[in-house]
């Protein structure tokens, strides 16, 4: 009896990662920089873009670079979620369109994420080798962050970029 209930579940768990394979979310193949990335609002060093690039745009950003294995399910789906959530709180493809103050907000944000080694998402790291941050990389990106927040604050008010494509969020 016990045996079967073992039995019938595996082929139940086996038919649902069978059927969820032909599931397929709608994949983040924008463009990572566009008209409204963060490069229209602060400056980004080469090496400070580089460090981005590798380590945050595939959450960060209106572009992901998907290894072969997001074809395979749950990946996709956790991945996705992942983009999702991370795109909402950050994106670097839209920070030119974000209100002053949340652009202020966000460059704190970044500092801190990465001294409490939030970020890069620690699950994403195991995978993703080459987006753990040295100490230098993590150091690069904090200075960055700290200049950029000093740099957008002490601009007036009104010479701010853009109202139009202001992105309105709660926090
Ligand atoms: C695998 C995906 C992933 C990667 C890679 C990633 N993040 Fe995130 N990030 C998230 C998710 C999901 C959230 C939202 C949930 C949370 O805060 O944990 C988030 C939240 C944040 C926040 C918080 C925003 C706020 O205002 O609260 C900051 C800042 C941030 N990430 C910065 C970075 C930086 C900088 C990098 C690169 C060094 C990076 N992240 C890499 C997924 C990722």
């Amino acid at each position: 009896m016990k045996r079967k209930i073992i039995k019938n579940t595996a082929l139940g768990i086996l038919v649902v990662l069978a059927l969820i394979q032909f599931i397929h979310p709608e994949k983040n193949l924008g463009e990572s920089l566009g008209a409204n990335d963060i490069q229209h609002v602060i400056n980004v060093p080469e090496p400070v873009m580089r460090v981005l690039k590798t380590s945050c745009f595939d959450c960060h950003s209106n572009r992901t670079n998907y290894p072969w294995y997001n074809n395979i399910q749950p990946i996709a789906f956790w991945m996705e979620d992942h983009v999702k959530e991370a795109k909402k709180e950050l994106n670097f493809s839209e920070f030119a369109g974000y209100t002053r103050k949340r652009q202020l907000k966000k460059m704190v944000e970044i500092g801190k994420e990465i001294t409490e080694e939030e970020m890069p998402l620690p699950s994403y790291l195991i995978i993703h080798r080459d987006a753990v941050l040295t100490t230098e990389q993590a150091e690069l990106l904090k200075t960055w962050a700290e200049q950029s927040h000093a740099e957008l604050k002490s601009r007036p008010e009104e010479s701010y970029k853009s109202d139009s494509t202001v992105i309105r969020a709660s926090n």
